[in-house]
């Protein structure tokens, strides 16, 4: 049951960042996953521009950019400069989700919906038709490296649902503490996206686990 893999270049040593880009190129992996942080959003700060300018350079795959960030309106044309090829806005962040959406998408890029953990699926019953992508946070956001979340399962169930009822396009992306031992029930629940931060390079073979969570039987 093969799926889509971005590794999550959060989780990579920044001191060899190039390393990094090189290996994920090399990889079976299908995406760059980008975590923007502000330290409002979320009790973290990551990195902005002149990292995804670097990545910009030397990333042969899409930039898949998850914005942990208040007021996302305001960067949408910068982060479209700087390379996102898709870009996620959080749920609880938004007040507009709609118009934000629609921006995303009218600068070109796939539109993605982020939803915390305690977000419950049917808030998302009026956008479903709109998004290319719902990513569903299985970690309360922040930092890489957490216990995924059990309930995630049961939430992922109940989005695919959601998306077959709309008879909605959008995919199903699933972010935090993904590992060799939930990729497969978190396929069989219907996700089509799987993040990986610490799973690929905490491993002593990221290239095999990259190959690993891409068809997990
Ligand atoms: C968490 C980030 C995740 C994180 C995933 O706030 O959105 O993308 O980097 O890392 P792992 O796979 O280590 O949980
Ligand atoms: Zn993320």
């Amino acid at each position: 049951m093969p799926c889509m893999v971005a590794p999550s270049i959060l989780s990579a040593d920044f001191a060899h960042l190039k390393a990094a880009i090189d290996l994920i190129n090399e990889s079976e992996a299908d995406y760059f996953h980008v975590d923007v942080m502000d330290g409002v959003f979320v009790p973290n700060i990551s990195f902005g521009f002149p990292v995804m300018k670097a990545l910009q350079k030397h990333a042969q795959k899409l930039l898949d950019v998850h914005l942990m960030i208040v007021e996302p309106d305001r960067y949408i044309e910068d982060f479209k400069k700087a390379g996102a090829g898709a870009l996620h806005v959080h749920y609880e962040a938004c007040n507009h989700l709609h118009r934000t959406i629609q921006a995303i998408k009218h600068h070109g890029m796939k539109a993605g919906v982020a939803i915390n953990p305690h977000t419950p699926i049917n808030s998302l019953e009026d956008i479903i038709r709109d998004v290319d992508v719902v990513l569903v946070m299985s970690v309360n956001p922040g930092f890489g490296g957490q216990k995924f979340i059990e309930h995630t399962f049961d939430k992922v169930l109940r989005l695919k649902q959601l998306i077959i009822d709309s008879s909605s396009k959008a995919k199903i992306e699933i972010d935090g503490g993904v590992d060799l031992d939930n990729a497969l029930p978190l396929l069989r629940c219907g996700a089509d996206i799987l993040v990986a931060g610490n799973t690929v390079f905490s491993s002593p073979n990221p290239k095999e686990a990259i190959k690993f969570l891409k068809d997990p039987l």
